[in-house]
């Protein structure tokens, strides 16, 4: 194998440039030639890329986003589409790609692989949605985002009596509702995967109220609602003043953690290894400590990564 690609797909998320840093610098130290690909698959049917040096790779380890960046390319859904893509791979020399992104980004990838270019995935999505990772990139920093956020929305909630209806992102996951609830001592978390009853939490926020707590937060998956719907409905029910925040995109940027640099730099390198070692077809994740392969195939057909069924219990527990 002489020539790899990388590139970033989908939604963005934080830790993907430290990726693409260790594809590239792993790459070069085992002797390859990389190239970036611009703009995620929409990149590779539109021939936009750039071949890839050390420098190339410098000063974005600490930025959030993706330095080649992304795209949601319909495109690639189609048959057309894949050919195109395949074809211009094998016109680049390309022997090997690796694909960062979520769960369409995958599906894309593994469709490659079957093209007959070795494709290996790197689970990147801050929704944690992906099956056979413990946890994807990007995931840490959008946690450490949201709860920075609740945090503050705390402070100001405390001043004025006020409860906050705090919209997360997660697509149809819970995750990152339920996990921050946990993480930030929020009072309720509303998932899409747990039936939650608006009557009983009405009720319970009222005796909150008369017990002189000063605030109350309720997180929302988007999955389980909007928001601003959930806010119309319990507004003059609970004693608390209500307001609103949709935390949105900012949830998805920033500098990464530790935690994302790590797994970045952990995830790149195991893909850069598979690649060589003949293990393609294959995507990286997280089990426990250690990094682990799964075929793309498996990965692709098993719906979304379900959450820990002790999450929902433990943050009702603790937020008594
Ligand atoms: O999959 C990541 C994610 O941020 C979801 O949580 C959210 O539903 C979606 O992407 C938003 O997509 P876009 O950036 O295209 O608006």
């Amino acid at each position: 194998m002489k020539r790899i690609a990388v590139l970033t797909s989908g939604g963005d998320c934080s830790g993907m440039n430290a990726t693409v840093r260790a594809v590239v610098r792993a790459g070069l130290a085992s002797g390859l030639e990389v190239i970036g690909i611009q703009k995620g698959f929409q990149g590779l049917i539109d021939r936009l890329y750039e071949t890839m040096n050390t420098k190339s790779v410098s000063n974005v380890l600490q930025r959030g986003g993706t330095f080649l960046q992304s795209a949601r390319c319909k495109e690639m859904r189609t048959e057309e589409g894949l050919r195109l893509a395949c074809q211009n791979l094998k016109g680049m020399g390309v022997e090997g790609l690796v694909v960062i992104g979520g769960d369409g980004s995958l599906k894309g990838g593994y469709a490659i692989h079957t093209h007959g270019i070795p494709v290996i995935g790197i689970p990147a999505s801050i929704d944690n949605d992906i099956p056979y990772t413990d946890v994807s990139l990007g995931v840490d920093t959008a946690l450490n985002n949201i709860v920075r956020a609740v945090d503050n929305l705390k402070d100001t909630a405390s001043s004025h009596d006020r409860a906050f209806i705090v919209e997360t992102m997660g697509r149809n996951c819970g995750y990152l509702a339920v996990v921050a609830a946990i993480a930030s001592g929020a009072e309720y978390s509303l998932i899409p995967e747990e039936p939650y009853d608006l009557e009983a939490i009405c009720k319970e926020l009222r005796k909150r109220y008369q017990e002189k707590r000063t605030n109350a937060i309720i997180l929302v998956a988007e999955g389980a609602g909007k928001a601003e719907d959930i806010a119309t409905q319990i507004k003059d029910r609970i004693g608390f003043e209500t307001r609103v925040t949709v935390l949105g995109h900012y949830q998805r940027g920033g500098s990464p953690t530790v935690f994302d640099r790590m797994l970045g730099a952990r995830f790149g390198q195991a893909a850069v290894e598979s690649l060589m070692n003949n293990d393609a077809g294959t995507m990286a994740g997280l089990d426990g400590s250690e990094v682990v392969m799964t075929d793309l195939e498996k990965v692709t057909t098993s719906g979304i990564r379900p959450i820990n069924p002790r999450f929902p219990k433990l943050a009702d527990q603790l937020s008594a």
